[in-house]
Order: C-alpha cells, then sequence, then structure tokens
C-alpha cells in the first residue's frame, strides 16, 4: 500500500480539529459513592477531639480508604453531587456541597449507616441536603476544591 496523499492527512487534520471545537475536553469529575453517619461526631484522628474544626455549616465527612491517603485527607475540602441512587428520585436535582474531611470512616466512633464501604461517609446534615435521607446509600460525582 502506498502512503495516503498528502490532501488526505490534511482533510483528517481539520476533522480532529473540528471535532475538539465541537465537543471540548473537559476535566471529568471523580465518581463514588457516599454513605451517611450520625453523631456523636468525633474528629479523633484528624484533629484529637478538637469540634472547632467542624466547619458551622455542618457540612462535613469522614473519607473512606479510597481518599485517607494515610491522614492527608484531613482538612481537604471537595464538591460532592448525588448523582443516581438505588430508590428512584433519592438525590436532590441539582444540589453541590462542599463538605471538609474530619475523620477516617474506618475508625470513626460514629459508624456510617451502611453495610457498604463508600467512597465518603457524609454527616446527616450533609447526606440530607444532596439527598433524601430515607437513603443509606448514593452515588456521586466529586471532586477536591
Ligand atoms: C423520601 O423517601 C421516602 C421513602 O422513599 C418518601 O416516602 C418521601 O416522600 C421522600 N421525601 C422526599 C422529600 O422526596
Amino acid at each position: 500500500m502506498s502512503p495516503p496523499p498528502h490532501y488526505l492527512i490534511f482533510s483528517g487534520c481539520l476533522f480532529l480539529l473540528l471535532l475538539q471545537q465541537l465537543f471540548p475536553v473537559f476535566q471529568a469529575d471523580d465518581v463514588g459513592t457516599a454513605a451517611r453517619y450520625g453523631p456523636p461526631y468525633i474528629p479523633t484522628v484528624c484533629f484529637g477531639n478538637d469540634e472547632g474544626q467542624f466547619p458551622t455549616s455542618n457540612l462535613f465527612a469522614s473519607a473512606g480508604e479510597g481518599i485517607w491517603d494515610n491522614g492527608a485527607a484531613c482538612g481537604r475540602q471537595y464538591l460532592v453531587r448525588c448523582i443516581s441512587a438505588a430508590v428512584q428520585r433519592t438525590c436532590v436535582p441539582g444540589e453541590t456541597i462542599q463538605i471538609r474531611i474530619v475523620d477516617r470512616a474506618l475508625t470513626s466512633v460514629s459508624r456510617p449507616i451502611s453495610k457498604d464501604a463508600a467512597t465518603i461517609v457524609l454527616s446527616t446534615t450533609a447526606f440530607g441536603t444532596i439527598a433524601n435521607l430515607s437513603a443509606t446509600f448514593i452515588n456521586i460525582e466529586f471532586q477536591q476544591v
């Protein structure tokens, strides 16, 4: 086979350029799962027992092993959005929360209300802002900020 003529290569490049204009490449969020936990909230492994570390909004969470990062996760902030759940209409449409990591889900004093290990375990306030509190487990999109 002979190599393709130059005009084919040229128009191929133009086509790829056009594709990129039509469908710009954007950074996709990470996808994971969220459970929830209730009081007592004691941030032992991150901040000792300093409850001053909780945001006044009560939008906080404990980190699952996937994002725990050997403790570096303490204090990190994430944007979290509910994308689906086992029961339809569990997600509150259009709600995104910004949460602060204050604990490790594996060892938190108050245990996650779900038998499945989640990427992130949200405070009751945080979970209830993006989903119906009758759910214990949701699929989320999240992004560190
Ligand atoms: C939350 O879910 C429960 C059980 O599925 C349902 O009865 C209730 O209406 C839901 N609440 C809202 C605000 O959608």
